[in-house]
């Protein structure tokens, strides 16, 4: 039978005997070419500005350890069984409680836990996407959920940023350029607190205006904040979920806050998505794991998470200084912005410098970083890179700025020497491995 299926399609390759087999929306997914570098990047001689993980290292995990044991010895009959596929009551009513520290008042009935914002991500998309319908999406965007929306056959329409986060005026002109087009829009997606990649939030006055211009042309509103608690001059700003209950899903993450590894995130939709939600989710993985969501509860209810969060908070701030430093003092051709928050700093290269052809020089000069291609749904976006600073330590990143420093100069001799490397790329995404998101 398998043997009739290759027979029928008849394009397979000795690699991959099945490829005429797959659907059309698996023939976009494709390994980035970059991946393959990435592989040698995670060897501890590079230094690795290119990974969004968080700095682990700066939890208590001795006291996380004996939290486990006791939850698999008082509660291993419940954490290690089936659960809810909206998740866990408890965690979903702490949840609101976390939520609340950004101005949402959501119910723990508004919640549905999922493995990671990343599947909400998905959910999301598979119940409002037909191939061919539209995203309007920050530009540049987050890789991750530009391949999600790839996967689902959507096309992705970029509005541009600034330093105060989505311009109102340019989602208000591609909205009306898109209605007139009889383009079907179906949702902004935007990361509004210390965004990836671009290291900008969405500033207080514009948030409703964004708001009131999505409402105007029926088109809801994605709001994916995993960073917002991570700011470290002042308290978070108000959630654009805070200012409309029915125009926004919501969504949110411990893996930025608390732990990536448990993978636990969730969405807030306004009612009757809500319900789709979780049927999505359901049909996709039955629940969410009880074990994981059972230990966020008990890290949430025994630990000092508000401390923790500080601490982080602290922790990326001096980061953030290291590396914002360094490329004052070692690469003053380029221009980036000082995020407030978050993980990363957006850089733009010296004219005729190409981030994606440039990284094989940086991988053997012992330094990584993300092309900025990868965050672009229509290959722009090579005249810039995105620089992680939330793992290595602040004498690691100095030292991946100097090296860094050296490409650049070694890049733009070879420039000036034979011109640009600049490529044409309209078409290509890249996606690189998860750990780099
Ligand atoms: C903007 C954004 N959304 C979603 C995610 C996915 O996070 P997780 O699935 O770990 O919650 C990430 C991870 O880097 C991110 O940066």
């Amino acid at each position: 039978m398998t043997e009739g299926l290759r027979d029928t399609h008849g394009e397979g390759t000795r690699l991959d005997p099945w490829l005429g087999a797959y659907a059309a929306r698996a023939q976009a997914m494709r390994a980035s070419e970059i991946r393959a570098l990435f592989a040698v990047a995670s060897r501890p001689e590079v230094v690795s500005l290119a990974g969004g993980m968080p700095y682990i290292g700066g939890l208590p995990l001795e006291e996380i350890g004996d939290m486990m044991r006791r939850l698999i010895v008082d509660r291993g009959e419940t954490a290690l069984q089936y659960g809810s596929g909206q998740g866990d009551e408890a965690l979903r009513e702490q949840i609101t409680q976390v939520m609340a520290l950004e101005g949402i008042a959501a119910h723990a009935d508004d919640v549905v836990v999922t493995t990671g914002s990343q599947q909400a991500l998905d959910l999301v998309t598979t119940i409002f996407i037909d191939p061919g319908d539209v995203i309007v999406a920050e530009a540049p965007s987050y890789v991750g959920a530009l391949g999600v929306f790839r996967a689902h056959e959507a096309d992705v329409v970029h509005v541009p940023m600034d330093a105060h986060g989505l311009i109102p005026v340019a989602l208000e002109s591609t909205l009306a350029r898109l209605q007139a087009e009889r383009k079907r829009v179906k949702f902004l997606y935007t990361v509004p607190n210390f965004h990836n990649p671009g290291g900008v939030t969405l500033s207080l006055e514009r948030r409703p205006q964004i708001l009131e211009i999505c409402a105007r042309y029926g088109v809801l509103v994605l709001e994916d904040n995993p960073y917002g608690l991570l700011g470290f001059d002042h308290e978070p700003l108000p959630a654009l979920r805070s200012m409309s209950d029915d125009g926004v899903i919501y969504l949110g993450s411990f893996s930025k806050t608390f732990a990536p590894g448990f993978r636990v995130g969730w969405a807030v939709a306004p009612h009757a998505v809500r319900e789709k939600l979780v049927l999505a989710s359901e049909a996709s993985i039955l629940c969410p794991s009880n074990a994981s969501q059972l230990a966020i509860s008990s890290y949430l209810n025994h630990s000092d998470w508000h401390g923790q969060i500080k601490s982080f908070r602290e922790q990326y701030r001096d980061r953030r200084d290291a590396l914002v430093g360094a490329l004052e003092e070692n690469i003053p051709s380029a221009s980036w912005n000082v995020p407030e928050g978050g993980f990363y700093v957006w850089v733009k290269l010296p004219a005729g410098l190409d981030s994606k052809s440039m990284l094989p020089r940086a991988v053997t000069a012992r330094v990584a970083y993300v092309p900025g291609t990868a965050f672009y749904y229509d290959g722009q976006g090579a005249d810039f890179l995105r620089l992680s600073y939330c793992f290595p330590t602040p004498d690691r990143i100095r030292e991946g700025i100097r090296r860094l420093a050296g490409v650049v100069d070694a890049e733009m001799e070879t420039v000036r020497i034979f011109g640009t490397g600049a490529a044409d790329r309209s078409g290509s995404v890249e996606f690189p491995s998860p750990d780099l998101a």
